[in-house]
């Protein structure tokens, strides 16, 4: 799980930059997206934040302004501006980068299997084994009885799995997908990231996902960035970012809300990982202390087999009075905020209670 299968460094992508007038559009402004094998990585950010576009040039489907992309230790933009030769190289290293779609992008005058055949064409694979190949994909993505179907006349989910058939048709060491499921209702979105969860496991895919979706992210992922105006300004595992203070994906993962009962009332957000989420520390640090522990608000899940999540208790009293409590809480190994305090460290010295 440690070698970078996808690595960017420095991309950058200006649409518009080759043009004498007309404004320039920085879209990717110095990318350094690392991708470890195996794992499922999700890219989220506001609309126009430039998620299609780091994929699209990840893929080279868009040529990138500036930086490089390697896949599979593979120098992808190096490929790219070696002349004619190169485009045959590329179109071979595309064929092992799978692309999922948001609206599917299926023919629809061909039938399901065909659809899934045409990247093995385009490979010049003979027609025993492309159909070979395709059946044996609609069958992994649960289609078998749809071959000979048209896109027509299937489901939104339907539609999406062919083009995960399709995607897989090369055999790809890597999955790319745009908004796979943003166009699909809520119950099919889960069938659909439960379906690449699937393949990531059995296949050994490594997956990079865009999306605007938290739910996305909190349901599949194993490691997430955060996009805004053409930079990832956070990344890390789900782990890495729960442990990191004051990150908005691990906020935006595990929301907690609830404000104080009262004036001489203490609020704290307490982040529990690994052993400290399944120790009984609340009750111990209720006992410790002889205090009432009201909790305002709390969001627990698995993540990789692993409890993690965010809880915001009260105790009794100002800040002042809870150095000792809130000291107590940091030696379990928890990190601790106290909203509106954020980042400013505790004293140690007990002294300073009460
Ligand atoms: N082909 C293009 N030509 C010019 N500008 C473009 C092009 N594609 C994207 N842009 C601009 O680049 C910026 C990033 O766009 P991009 O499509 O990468 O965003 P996104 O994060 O995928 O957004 P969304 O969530 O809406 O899909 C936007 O300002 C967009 O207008
Ligand atoms: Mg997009």
């Amino acid at each position: 799980m440690e070698t970078p299968v996808i690595t960017t460094t420095g991309l950058t992508k200006i649409y518009g930059a080759d043009r004498s007038h007309g404004r320039a559009v920085t879209a990717l402004d110095g990318v350094d997206l690392h991708v470890r094998e195996g794992e499922v990585y999700g890219v989220i950010g506001q609309s126009g934040a430039g998620k299609s576009s780091l994929i699209r040039c990840v893929n080279l489907l868009e040529r990138p302004t500036a930086g490089t992309v390697t896949v599979a230790g593979q120098d992808l933009t190096a490929l790219a501006g070696r002349g004619p030769r190169a485009g045959r190289e590329l179109r071979e290293a595309r064929s092992r980068i799978g692309m999922v779609f948001q609206h599917f992008n299926l023919l629809s005058s061909r039938t399901v299997q065909d659809n899934v055949e045409l990247p093995l064409e385009i490979l010049g694979r003979s027609g025993k084994e492309r159909s070979r190949k395709a059946l044996e994909l609609l069958d992994l993505v649960g289609l078998a009885d749809k071959a000979r179907a048209y896109p027509a006349q299937l489901s939104g989910g339907q539609k999406q799995r062919v083009g995960i058939a399709r995607a897989l048709a090369g055999d790809p060491e890597v999955l790319l997908s745009d908004e796979a499921t943003s166009a699909l209702d809520p119950e099919t979105t889960r069938s659909i990231l439960q379906l690449l969860r699937d393949l990531n496991r059995q296949l050994g895919l490594t997956v990079l996902l865009i999306t605007h979706e938290m739910d996305v992210v909190k349901s599949v992922c194993d490691s997430a960035a955060l996009m805004e105006r053409g930079r990832i300004v956070e990344s890390g595992t789900v782990g890495e970012l729960l442990a990191t203070p004051g990150s908005e994906l691990a906020a935006a993962l595990f929301p907690v809300g609830g404000d104080a009962s009262g004036d001489d009332r203490t609020v704290v957000d307490v982040t529990f990982q690994g052993d400290a989420a399944t120790r009984p520390v609340i009750s111990q640090l209720s006992r410790t202390y002889n205090i009432d522990i009201s909790i305002l608000g709390a969001a627990m899940d698995t993540v990789a087999g692993k409890q993690v999540g965010r809880m915001r208790i009260e105790l009794p009293g100002s800040y002042e009075d809870n150095v000792v409590p809130i000291g107590f809480l940091r030696e379990q190994g928890l990190r601790i905020e106290v909203p509106g305090r954020e980042q400013k460290p505790v004293p140690a010295k007990e002294g300073a209670a009460k």
